[in-house]
């Protein structure tokens, strides 16, 4: 065999075993049911929320800038929509490190009401950017079965084409 064939074997054995190790270990996100539609509706309706903050602070528009990011903040997964012995059983069913995320994620929205609030440009876009890897560090890291674009080699991450024409 070719050293290049091998190192290529190596490389794929590897990253498969990579791949197993991800699947075995204990999942970070555990949700099924009513929890895991309304955990799905909650990201939905974040989803939209970050897309109108990158207009508003485009426009410059602190006052909506600073409502979204609260509203977002203080709305996050469940607040009314589960009794409280649900919440109770959710929490059981994320680890915590998925809890320190959501955590972060928190913290990071509140501190882009504050500085939007005093209508510092400088400082929200700082805490915007760390909203945004708030999302992408989620995703990636306690989710990875779901999405697995982040794990694709490079000649297979072809931008979905459909999803950029919006
Ligand atoms: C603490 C973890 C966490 C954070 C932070 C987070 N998400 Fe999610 N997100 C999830 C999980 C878990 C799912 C999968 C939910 C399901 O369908 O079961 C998800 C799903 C989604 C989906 C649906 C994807 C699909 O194709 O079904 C979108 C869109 C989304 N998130 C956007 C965002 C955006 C935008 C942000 C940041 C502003 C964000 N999320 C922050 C954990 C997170």
């Amino acid at each position: 065999m070719k050293l290049t064939t091998k190192l290529i074997l190596l490389l794929f054995a590897c990253s498969f075993n990579r791949f197993v190790f991800a699947q075995e270990k204990e999942a970070d996100y555990k949700l099924s049911g009513k929890q895991k539609v309304i955990y799905h509706q909650e990201m939905v309706k974040i989803d939209s929320a970050m897309a109108k903050m990158t207009r508003y602070l485009a426009k410059g528009d602190f006052v909506q800038l600073r409502k979204t990011a609260q509203d977002v903040r203080n709305n996050f997964v469940l607040k009314s929509k589960l009794t409280l012995d649900e919440k109770k059983v959710m929490e059981t069913k994320l680890s915590k490190k998925f809890k320190t995320m959501e955590a972060n994620f928190y913290r990071h929205l509140a501190k882009l009401a504050e500085v939007a609030k005093r209508r510092d440009l400088e400082l929200s876009h700082f805490y915007f950017d760390k909203v945004l890897k708030d999302c992408t560090n989620c995703h990636k890291n306690t989710t990875p079965e779901k999405f697995t674009n982040f794990f694709r080699k490079k000649k297979t991450t072809t931008t979905t084409q459909t999803q950029g024409k919006k």
